[in-house]
């Protein structure tokens, strides 16, 4: 069915052809069974106290605003992420915005957290329960005063309602917001995410997602400040800012975050660094050109428990989760490997 719907769909503007696809899942009345997989059970994780079913999720980005979850879960991802949310409705930058790299299996996007606020989507979650793990990746107005004070808000008003939250310190797009890799603002920001979570007695996990563009100075320091202020696991990677020189798309030069096929390797180079550096103590979740059983094994073995994707379900299409899930199962299968946990870290 994609296959053939997907040469009108990149025929279409890269942001149309995104519409359309929310739009369409809003219909989505295939059944869920159709994304299972046969031995899926080997890829049962249980992390931070949640029980995935399996470790494909679907990145943050794609469901800004909360519209399709449902519908993706049904599309066999182990665990929806939604957002990034910020306080306010914001349009983000000006479009065109998004571009398909396809020579390069990859995307550079410049949206610049367009989504339609807090409050529309926190009442979205509200009246539409949730079939299944989800996310909300919480992040900072474009003309905010106070970038911390917007976390704030994200964690205050979704602690209820998902099962983690992910603090977006890497998104390219949004000025200001790197800068909280730099180790006082990273501390003053987790500490005061962390007295939030304990006025609101809650224990909703924290995440903290990190750029692949920071110095390897970095890792020690931000590993340090996570396993000291409790967070539950760390996602690798955004986008990119560098890594254009092996494109081959005429598109290389637009401005905004790569990603796709290009990042994979950097993500997974980042995987290992941390992996190393966190021995254990915390969790990492792989993302970064996730497109193939072989990539996703990759990311595993390097240290990631749990995998995210976006670019390659615009390449390949609504049944890109089910034919991961089948490729890494065949690959486990190989190995001799009886669960996916057994191959994490295999290779640091
Ligand atoms: C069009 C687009 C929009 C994105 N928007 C967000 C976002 O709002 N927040 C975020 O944390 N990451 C966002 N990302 C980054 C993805 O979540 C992911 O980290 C990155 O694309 C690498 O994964 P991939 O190679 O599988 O796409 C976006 C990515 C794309 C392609």
């Amino acid at each position: 069915m994609f296959s053939v719907l997907r040469p009108f769909l990149f025929n279409l503007d890269p942001e149309t052809a995104h519409d359309f696809a929310v739009k369409s899942l809003k219909f989505n009345v295939l059944p869920s069974k159709m994304f299972e997989v046969e031995d899926e059970e080997m890829l049962n994780i249980n992390l931070f106290g949640k029980n995935f079913p399996n470790p494909i999720g679907l990145a943050a980005g794609f469901d800004k605003s909360a519209e399709v979850y449902n519908s993706l879960l049904k599309l066999g991802f182990g665990f929806v992420e939604v957002g990034t949310v910020t306080p306010l409705k914001q349009y983000g930058n000006p479009k065109p915005r998004i571009f398909r790299l396809e020579e390069d299996q990859a995307l550079i996007n410049r949206l610049g957290f367009n989504n339609d606020g807090m409050e529309v989507i926190k009442d979205r979650i509200r009246s539409n329960g949730k079939k299944g793990i989800l996310g909300v990746n919480i992040g900072p107005n474009k003309t905010t005063k106070n970038q911390k004070n917007d976390f704030c808000l994200g964690l205050s008003n979704f602690c209820d309602l998902a099962d983690y939250i992910t603090v977006n310190i890497s998104s390219p797009n949004t000025e200001g917001l790197r800068d909280f890799h730099d180790q006082k603002k990273l501390t003053e920001l987790i500490t005061a995410l962390n007295k939030i979570k304990k006025d609101k007695k809650t224990n909703i996990p924290l995440l903290l997602k990190i750029s692949p563009d920071i110095n390897n100075s970095h890792i020690p320091e931000i590993s340090d400040i996570a396993i000291k202020n409790s967070i539950s696991a760390i996602i690798l990677t955004n986008t990119t800012n560098n890594h254009r020189d092996d494109l081959i798309s005429a598109l290389k030069k637009e401005e905004g975050g790569l990603s796709g096929n290009p990042l994979s390797q950097v993500s997974t180079n980042m995987i290992k660094k941390f992996s190393k550096e966190l021995n254990g103590k915390i969790p990492i979740i792989g993302v970064g050109g996730v497109n193939s059983g072989k990539s996703a094994y990759e990311k595993i073995t390097a240290g990631a428990s749990l995998l995210q994707l976006y670019t390659s379900f615009v390449y390949r299409g609504p049944s890109a989760a089910k034919e991961i899930k089948k490729e890494l199962i065949q690959i486990l299968k190989e190995q001799g490997i009886k669960n996916i946990k057994e191959a994490i870290g295999k290779d640091v």
